[in-house]
């Protein structure tokens, strides 16, 4: 699809609350930029306290009298399929507005995140039916048993880095449960979300269920936190932003899971198949340009094979492609704005500062939109700035390590603690290190496999609570315990 004509594809920029397309209150709007020539895409209706007070007293309404919880539960889940054969239908142009937004290979949005996206709603539309309580056997003559109830009101803040499969991952639960939804998306990338609230509507999801605000953080984003009728928040971003979240939430009582970020070690020992392992180190860091809260950014390599390794991942960086997300043969796209460019950019400074080894990469490519070679540091100490803190952009350390127990507690010396993997042909190292390793996920042997009926979250600062799997309904859930005296 040529990239000029795009625009032609963008239909809704306005809030969507109470299943009304509308202005913001104070008629403001702002600018969603294309990160690959900095150009303006649209302008985007900018929420603020007035209409997240409006939004949430919609998803009030819909949630306190409305008929999705209250309907046959099969029927939510018939609903949340027809939304996704409206997604289904609607793929090529979803993935072009993600990739025009976020900057994102449209090739990596059409054929990874919407699929994703997809299976996460169809695999909740699957629970809505299977939400169940228990009886309980308790002392004397009484019957016990609990209900599961939707929590109430959803307040949702995500991020820019996988806009629609994030939207996703909050109200496939959210949905199934019989919760109603407040949105906002992230400023940087607000408009799929918005198709993707349109075709809610039109699959049947009934007006004031999904509202979505985009807006800025500090503005729309603390009046969701801050809001007395919002029952629970759901965040997923920066560690910073979440501790904001916590304390500003604490005074309404909110349930709160928090999705954040990390500084995932990527272990390959000597014993692994070296070709695949250097492929999961390569795409476990640049997938998404490096974008990814679970990347593999410290990549430790066993002595023995270190130089030869190293060989191979600087060889497959070498050969990633950078340019217009729009080309099919593009690997990799922009960093998705002026401020993560920058942020990555003085890591790299950093890193050459701090005298760790720029294999390859390191500089801006082009002079117009935010596109960072793809970056391998070795020779990196695990005291420097690149191996401590999240990056978030297509930078690799390489650090060396050659005894498992030194291994082991380098790996978890992080206040992170998202995801890791191990590489090695060893069945027992493999089992004993997804043991060891302090993370929410441990992949081994593969790196990024993602399913919508695994959970996912993290350990430590990388937040708590979980998304997907049976897991993920239960932030969306209350138990209710019921007592009856018989006889
Ligand atoms: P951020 O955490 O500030 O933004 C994420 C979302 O939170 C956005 O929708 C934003 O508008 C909202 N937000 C910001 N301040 C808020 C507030 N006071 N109250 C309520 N909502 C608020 O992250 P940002 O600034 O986009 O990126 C900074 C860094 O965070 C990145 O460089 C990266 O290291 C990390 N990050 C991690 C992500 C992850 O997937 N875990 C995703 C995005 C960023
Ligand atoms: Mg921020």
């Amino acid at each position: 699809m040529p990239e000029s004509g795009l625009d032609v594809l963008i239909r809704q920029t306005q809030l969507f609350i109470d299943g009304q397309w509308i202005p913001a209150q104070s008629g403001k709007t702002f600018d969603t930029i294309n990160p690959s020539n900095e150009e303006v895409i649209a302008r985007v209706a900018e929420g603020d306290v007035a209409d997240v007070e409006h939004a949430v007293l919609a998803a009030r309404r819909a949630f306190d009298e409305g008929p999705w919880p209250r309907m046959d539960a099969r029927e939510r889940g018939k609903i949340m399929h027809r939304f996704c054969d409206f997604i289904e239908a609607e793929i090529d142009e979803l993935a072009a507005i993600e990739s025009l937004d976020n900057g994102k290979p449209v090739k990596d949005a059409r054929s990874v995140d919407i699929p994703l996206a997809i299976e996460c709603i169809r695999y909740y539309a699957g629970w809505a039916d299977k939400i169940q309580g228990s009886t309980i056997p308790v002392r004397g003559n009484f019957l016990c048993y609990t209900r599961r109830e939707p929590v109430g009101v959803a307040g949702q803040i995500i991020p820019w880095n996988f806009p629609i499969l994030m939207a996703a991952w909050k109200w496939g639960p959210a949905l199934a449960t019989g919760c109603t939804v407040v949105m906002k998306p992230a400023e940087q990338t607000p408009l799929t979300c918005l198709r993707l609230a349109y075709l809610a509507q039109k699959a049947g999801i009934p007006d004031g269920v999904i509202n979505v605000v985009p807006g800025f953080g500090p503005t729309a984003g603390a009046a969701i936190v801050q809001h007395p009728g919002v029952d629970k928040i759901a965040f997923t971003g920066s560690g910073e932003t979440a501790q904001h979240i916590m304390r500003q939430s604490a005074d309404t009582m909110k349930r709160l899971t928090l999705e954040l970020g990390g500084k995932s070690p990527n272990i390959v020992f000597a014993d692994a198949d070296l070709e695949s392992a250097a492929e999961g180190a390569h795409i476990g860091i640049h997938l998404n340009q490096g974008q990814c809260c679970c990347a593999g950014s410290r990549l430790f390599v066993e002595d023995s094979i270190h130089d030869s390794f190293v060989e191979k991942v600087v060889d497959l960086s070498r050969k990633r492609r950078v340019g217009n997300p729009f080309d099919p043969t593009t690997d990799q796209g922009p960093q998705v704005d002026r401020d993560q460019f920058e942020k990555i950019m003085s890591y790299i400074d950093k890193g050459k500062r701090e005298g760790a080894v720029c294999a390859t990469g390191g500089q801006r490519v082009g002079d117009r939109g935010y596109f960072i070679e793809p970056t391998v540091f070795t020779e990196v100490r695990d005291e420097m700035a690149i191996a401590r803190d999240e990056i978030f952009g297509p930078v690799l350390s390489v650090l060396r390590f050659s005894d498992m127990e030194e291994l082991v507690r380098r790996a978890n010396a992080t206040t992170y603690g998202l995801a890791a993997a191990v590489w090695t042909r060893d069945v027992s190292k493999a089992h004993i290190l997804a043991e060891r390793l302090r993370a929410g996920t441990v992949w081994v042997n593969c790196y990024d496999v993602f399913d919508a009926a695994a959970p996912f979250g993290g350990f430590k600062q990388s937040g708590f609570g979980r998304e997907l799997g049976q897991r993920g309904l239960d932030a969306y859930l209350e138990d209710k315990t019921v007592t009856v005296r018989l006889g």
